[in-house]
């Protein structure tokens, strides 16, 4: 079975690259599927996020990267795949996700969405989240691959980060603060 994986990717992050592993395990081929949207101002253009989807996969021997525009549905036709793959992190995507599946499902009833549940450790991980963090020079190496990390630092014109605050901050060992316990 082929599921499109279909998304901005502006950039791919850890949890994407999370759901596409995830899935090219339990599907013959998933195919990255970059929207080129003409209404959206993008920090890379598509052939860069494709690039760097490109090298974010390459040890995965069923993943595929393209990009397409108009309808996701059509594109999945005309690429054979049965399957729409999106992942959910929260309540607030399910609304979202839900009212795309739906109208998807209108539009094709040959091709199912399937979701998969983010990781926990990315729950909270968005493309705007690390676009966020390294416009005010903020540490995404624990949110992106490396290379995809130098890519925005050099968008935002700084080579490196500043340490993010967790890392420079003294924080008081546990058993040095006083808790009051209820009984
Ligand atoms: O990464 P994103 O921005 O959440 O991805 C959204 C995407 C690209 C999957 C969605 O906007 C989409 O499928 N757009 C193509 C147009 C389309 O098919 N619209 C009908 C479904 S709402």
């Amino acid at each position: 079975m082929i599921a499109i994986y279909p998304g901005s990717f502006d950039p791919i992050t850890l949890g994407h690259l999370d759901l596409i592993g995830r899935g090219s395990r339990l599907f013959e081929r998933v195919i990255v599927a970059v929207l080129r949207n003409p209404n959206k101002m993008p920090l890379f253009s598509v052939q860069q996020r494709l690039d760097q989807i490109r090298h974010s996969t390459q040890h995965l021997p069923n993943v595929e990267v393209d990009s397409f525009d108009g309808l996701t549905v059509n594109y999945a036709q005309i690429r054979q795949a049965q399957v729409l793959l999106r992942g959910l992190r929260a309540v607030s995507d399910f609304e979202v996700e839900l009212q795309m599946a739906h109208t998807n499902k209108t539009l094709s009833t040959q091709i199912e969405t399937v979701f998969l549940a983010t990781s926990n450790e990315y729950s909270f991980l968005s493309s705007s989240v690390v676009k966020e963090i390294a416009r005010f020079g903020g540490s995404i190496d624990h949110l992106v691959p490396p290379h995809i990390a130098l890519d925005i630092y050099q968008c935002y014109n700084h080579n490196s980060p500043m340490l993010n605050p967790i890392s420079t901050e003294t924080i008081p060992p546990l058993k040095s603060i006083s808790v009051d316990r209820e009984p």
